[in-house]
């Protein structure tokens, strides 16, 4: 526990970190990928490349550090964030290598600022944020080894099948390797995927595409231009080869409280943003809740699942099916072209706004979606969305 001086501390130097989050990150992150050189396969390289995992852990950092003395305002994002580790099999060793480089890089940017008194404030911080953080992981952690089909950190799967979504998707259907069962998972989660491509160990994650209780995983990948491990999967992967994975993950899943279960539903996906929305939808669509999917792609060649989902949408009336191409091909016949406006999502948002939304793809069409979203009454609190990549803002 913080005594009350060192929250105040804390809280009062909280902006002063804010301000030089970047500094601090950028001194961090070399630090400990040359001191403790084992971690670096955990990252993300590309978001380290890209900035986007250090402005996530600067943003993270000082949202806990302005509201040290109301925990509960940092709200799903604990939950959010122990997921995240958890499929990347995150583990308490883990937690003074990063307390060791962050207040060191604290001290080094800040300076004098960061006198004994400041950096023991931040050390106790530090501490109990750990604290708090290793104690939901290691919760997810034994859920994750009791649930039906479910173990501890990586498992060998076998690739069964691979589908062609379109010309840039392709599904890889994943069996457990010793046969044993299949683990039980919440629509919407992802799995972490440790693999070694050019003779380095990275790890990505992948929503499942497919809803829980059906034959083995599905994972439905972007070949991305100059992507490491989608170009892998897409150019070498083969069906019999074997892929390690970590259970599943997320935050990113349909409410179950007897409210949401009647309220509407509304999709709004953008390319390969479709995937956990379809693992969701597939798994709902029978229970009667009325039901809208908007789906927006480049055009016909690029758009994964539209025979499932007009198939889905002919036997369930429940189901309302549109699509958007911003640049579709001669013969395509979307419901719209250009890019999804108000006009289109108005159509499918009562007057009252009361819908729950999912929203997933490229971030302008997330940024879109929840202005939208906000102007068309949609409480805060029944829009949902997540990110391919690190948490970023859309503001
Ligand atoms: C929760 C979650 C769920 C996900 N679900 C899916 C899913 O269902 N399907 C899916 O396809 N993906 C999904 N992703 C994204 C996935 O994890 C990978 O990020 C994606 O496959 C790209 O990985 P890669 O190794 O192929 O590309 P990377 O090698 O990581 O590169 C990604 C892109 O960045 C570019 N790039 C690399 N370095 C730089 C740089 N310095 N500057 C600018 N550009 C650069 C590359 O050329 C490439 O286009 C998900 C991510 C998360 C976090
Ligand atoms: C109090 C300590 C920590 C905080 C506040 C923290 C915070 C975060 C945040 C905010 C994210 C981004 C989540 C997202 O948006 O998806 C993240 C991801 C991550 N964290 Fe932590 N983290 C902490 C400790 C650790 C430790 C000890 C490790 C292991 C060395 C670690 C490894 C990672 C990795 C590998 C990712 C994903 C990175 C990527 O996608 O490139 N974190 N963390």
């Amino acid at each position: 526990m913080l005594t009350p001086s060192q929250m105040a501390i804390v809280k009062a130097t909280a902006p002063l970190v804010g301000e030089k989050a970047g500094d601090i990150t950028a001194h961090f992150y070399p630090m400990m990928f040359a001191r403790y050189p084992q971690v670096i396969q955990l990252f993300n390289q590309t978001h380290q490349r890209k900035g986007s995992q250090p402005q996530a852990l600067a943003k993270a950092l000082v949202a806990y550090a302005t509201h040290i003395d109301q925990l509960a305002a940092l709200g799903d994002a604990v939950a959010m964030i122990a997921n995240k580790h958890c499929s990347l099999n995150i583990q308490p060793e883990h937690y003074p290598i990063v307390g060791e480089c962050l207040l060191e890089s604290i001290a080094a940017v800040l300076g004098e600022s960061v006198t004994a008194e400041v950096a023991d404030a931040w050390s106790a911080a530090y501490k109990q944020l750990a604290d708090i953080l290793m104690s939901a992981e290691e919760h997810l952690y034994q859920n994750n080894s009791l649930r039906q089909g479910g173990w501890r950190g990586e498992r060998a799967f076998r690739i069964a099948r691979i589908d062609t979504e379109s010309a840039v998707i392709k599904s890889f259907y994943l069996v457990p390797a010793a046969g044993e069962q299949v683990i039980d998972f919440s629509a919407g989660q992802y799995i972490g995927l440790v693999i070694t491509v050019n003779g380095e160990s990275v790890r990505r994650n992948y929503s499942l595409s497919e809803a829980p209780g059906k034959v083995g995983l599905r994972i439905s990948v972007k070949r991305e231009e100059g992507g490491l491990v989608s170009d892998y999967l897409h150019q070498q992967a083969k069906v019999g080869d074997t892929l390690m994975l970590t259970p599943p993950a997320g935050t990113f899943t349909l409410g179950h409280s007897a409210v949401s279960q009647e309220r509407p539903l509304l999709f709004v996906t953008g390319g390969v943003g479709i995937t956990p929305a379809i693992s969701m939808l597939n798994d709902c669509v029978h229970n009667g809740r009325p039901i809208t999917f908007i789906h927006a792609a480049v055009n016909s060649d690029h758009h994964a699942f539209d025979v499932h989902l007009k198939a889905l949408a002919k036997t369930h009336r429940n189901l309302n099916y549109y699509v958007i191409y911003e640049k579709p091909l001669e013969e395509d016949t979307p419901d719209a072209m250009g890019f999804i406006d108000r006009e289109i999502l108005s159509r499918f948002v009562p007057a009252s706004g009361d819908v729950d939304l999912y929203f997933l793809g490229p971030k302008p069409f997330m940024r879109c979606v929840k202005g939208l979203a906000a102007e068309l009454g949609i409480p805060h609190e029944q829009c949902f969305f997540e990110f391919f990549g690190p948490v970023e803002e859309l503001a």
